[in-house]
């Protein structure tokens, strides 16, 4: 334990330092990171693989602390990892409920441990992590976080690897005994790893930048959208279907949500920023209001579609009558099949001239059926920061 915990903590931090790391491919094909730069954990890849990642000679290990500094509000994803024996043992840092969790691996027990302070209020913390004799100690903000002791009964030998990873894992995630949501829509930097020089490795071709500042809510770039099956959504066939969604509509453009029938068919809520105009359609009908709002709300009924938006000034509602299908049952068979995206128009596979309308700007808040909407659980999410805005 003692030697696995030295390579951790001295080498586990992330070696990049500063906007948009230069990455650079290497003899062997593979892009090198610098060990100081800042990585923006949210950026978009298969959910719990790496953003970058390296292997050390453990006999190479000569510090036992790594710390660095982190600054999210999206309460839960996973931090950092670091293994020895090829994986046998291992050690993750991720954020459940805002608050730090660590999970440790050693011979044939797991460990897990959480609690300190909650991270998740968009603020950078220093988290430091250290290996002193049995102990595994987590520092916030230079105070008392989390200690863990184990006493193991081998000794083991300095060599062999430690591998390290920055922003997933690199074992089964069955393994683990707190599961968790592994995106983190959050920002490393300062990294200093177990006095490690070299660079790390990565896969992406280039790696997001963090904001300057950041409030809460979900960014649209206006390059991508995020898609859910409304299976995964609370609805009751008879009781209707409602969106909400917060946000400073003057800044805002392109589409809000757009969703599929089973049949194909596309209903959808934008907002033009150039007209000042909010569009709602559900095939074939809609309706269109020149103003702006604080707060949109949009409920699908059986037998119609009700809006109604406000402002501090002002409030508005409407409707406009629908219908869902020749049967009863059209309108929750609509509802278990159906396809919903934030932030851009589905279209049918078939159409190639398709315009996605992709939203730009922010929303500080979504609700589906009076539940906050986490975009982390997306099926599928293009270039969105879930839980961040810039300001
Ligand atoms: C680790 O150290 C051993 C012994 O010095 C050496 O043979 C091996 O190539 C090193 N591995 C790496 C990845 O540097
Ligand atoms: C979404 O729904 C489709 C169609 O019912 C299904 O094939 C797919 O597996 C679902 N995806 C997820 C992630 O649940
Ligand atoms: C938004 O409104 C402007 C001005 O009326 C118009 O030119 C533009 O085509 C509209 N955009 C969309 C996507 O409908
Ligand atoms: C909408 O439906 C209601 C109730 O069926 C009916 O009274 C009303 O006339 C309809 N409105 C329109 C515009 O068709």
């Amino acid at each position: 334990m003692a030697v696995f915990w030295r390579a951790l903590t001295g080498g586990v931090l992330l070696a990049l330092l500063g906007w948009g790391a230069e990455i650079q491919g290497n003899s062997a094909g593979k892009k090198e990171v610098s060990g100081s730069a800042t990585v923006n954990l949210g950026q978009e890849r298969d959910i719990w693989r790496p953003l970058i990642h390296t292997t050390i000679n453990l006999s190479e290990i000569r510090s036992i602390k790594s710390s660095f500094q982190l600054r999210t509000f999206d309460p839960e994803g996973v931090i950092f990892y670091g293994d020895t024996k090829k994986g046998q043992d291992w050690f993750v840092l991720s954020l459940k409920d805002g608050f730090p969790l660590m999970q440790i691996s050693k011979e044939d027990m797991v460990v897990s441990v959480t609690g300190g302070p909650k991270l998740d209020d968009g603020k950078w913390h220093t988290l430091e992590v250290s290996n002193e004799g049995k102990f595994v100690i987590l520092d916030v903000d230079d105070s008392g976080g989390l200690v863990v002791g184990m006493l193991s009964k081998t000794e083991e030998a300095l060599s062999g690897e430690l591998r390290l990873a920055l922003g997933g894992v690199l074992i089964d995630t069955e393994k683990l005994i707190v599961q968790f949501q592994p995106q983190l829509d959050g920002c490393v930097r300062d990294g200093s790893w177990l006095d490690l020089t070299e660079p790390w490795e990565t896969e992406v071709e280039e790696l997001w930048p963090c904001y300057q500042d950041v409030k809460p809510g979900s960014y649209f770039p206006g390059t991508g959208l995020a898609l859910f099956n409304t299976s995964v959504f609370p609805i009751k066939a008879d009781g209707g279907v409602t969106f909400e969604v917060w946000a400073d509509f003057s800044n805002i453009d392109g589409t809000i949500f757009s969703i599929k029938s089973p049949k194909g068919e596309i209903s959808s809520a934008s907002f033009n920023k150039t007209a000042k105009e909010l569009r709602v359609f559900h095939y074939p009908m809609g309706i269109t209001e020149k103003t702006t709002f604080d707060r949109m709300g949009v409920t699908f009924l059986p037998d119609m579609v009700s809006v109604n938006c406000s402002r501090v000034d002002m409030s508005l509602s409407t409707s406009f009558n629908v219908s869902w299908g020749d049967s009863e049952s059209a309108f929750s068979t609509f509802w278990t099949e159906a396809q919903i995206a934030f932030g851009g128009l589905l279209g049918n596979d078939e159409d190639n001239a398709h315009d996605p309308q992709f939203l730009t700007g922010c929303l500080e808040k979504i609700q589906v059926q009076g539940q906050d909407l986490d975009l982390d659980l997306a099926i599928k999410r293009q270039s969105i920061s879930s839980h961040s805005c810039p300001t």
